[in-house]
Order: structure tokens, then C-alpha cells, then sequence
């Protein structure tokens, strides 16, 4: 089912989300419903309180593939890339954003089960820009040159 994506201003978006604990069907349903809303709107990511739900977990779609971080936290972060962002909460903007170039990340899957993975460049990027949601950080507060575009 499609979710609606809060746009800033919404204080969902600015607070400190929690640490999942029950991976049950509930967060099955998110989750899936999380990956319909990414594709609709063909973001890179999304994170769960962009659709109102201030848990830590987000979805990252890109080139590497669909991914599900449940609970992400940086072992470390390497590098440094600078490159445009948007985000499915800001819509009609773009800013350039400083990021690391590597990461590596523990994290758990929709099981509960853990992993760990290293990503570099834009899946990067991705996992660091969904990762700020989880702490109520928005990319338009390190933004360097924050802009209008068309959609
Ligand atoms: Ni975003």
C-alpha cells in the first residue's frame, strides 16, 4: 500500500526515532509498503518517519539494489564526496551536500537477523542521507546551495 511522505515542517520528521524491537508483521507491512512508495516516487531511499512511523528503518533503492536497514548504526565512515541531494520530504528542491565517500554500517533485516556492508559514492550517500532522517536531520540542513527545480 502507498504511503503518504511527509513534507518538512512536520514535526515527525525532526524527532529522535526509536529503536525497533518488534520485528512482527507490522513492520513487515511497513517495510513493504516503505519499498512501493520509493519506487512510486523513484526516490534513492526513504525512511520510516517520511510515511509517520519514527522508528529506525529505512530503505535505500539504488543501483546496487533494493536494501532494508532495520536499526543502521556506522562502524565508520571514510573519504569525502560532495554532490546534489533531494529528498521525498522536500519536494521541488535540490542542494549539494558533502558526505562520506565510504561507509560501513551494522544493521539488522527484517528477521532481526545481523549483518554488516560496506558501500561507497552514491549508495553511500544514500545510506548516510536516510540514516540523518532516523535522527530527525534533514539534508537541507548541510546543504551548501539549496535550490528550486522542476519535478
Ligand atoms: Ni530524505
Amino acid at each position: 500500500m502507498l504511503r503518504k511522505v511527509i513534507q518538512i515542517g512536520d514535526p515527525v520528521l525532526r524527532q529522535k526515532c526509536e529503536t525497533v524491537t518488534r520485528f512482527d508483521k507490522e513492520l513487515c507491512a511497513l517495510l513493504d509498503d516503505m519499498k512501493e512508495t520509493v519506487r512510486k516516487y523513484e526516490g534513492a531511499g526513504l525512511a520510516a518517519p517520511q510515511v509517520g512511523v519514527p522508528i529506525r528503518a529505512v530503505v535505500v533503492d539504488v543501483a546496487e539494489g533494493y536494501f532494508e536497514f532495520i536499526n543502521p548504526v556506522f562502524v565508520w565512515q571514510k573519504g569525502e564526496q560532495v554532490g546534489p541531494e533531494g529528498c521525498l520530504s522536500v519536494v521541488g528542491k535540490a542542494g549539494t551536500v558533502c558526505r562520506p565517500d565510504k561507509v560501513k554500517i551494522v544493521f539488522q533485516d527484517r528477521k532481526g537477523d545481523k549483518y554488516s556492508l560496506v558501500a561507497r559514492g552514491f549508495f553511500a550517500r544514500a545510506i548516510c542521507h536516510e540514516c540523518d532522517h532516523l535522527d530527525g536531520i534533514i539534508y537541507v540542513d548541510k546543504a551548501t546551495d539549496l535550490r528550486d527545480v522542476e519535478d
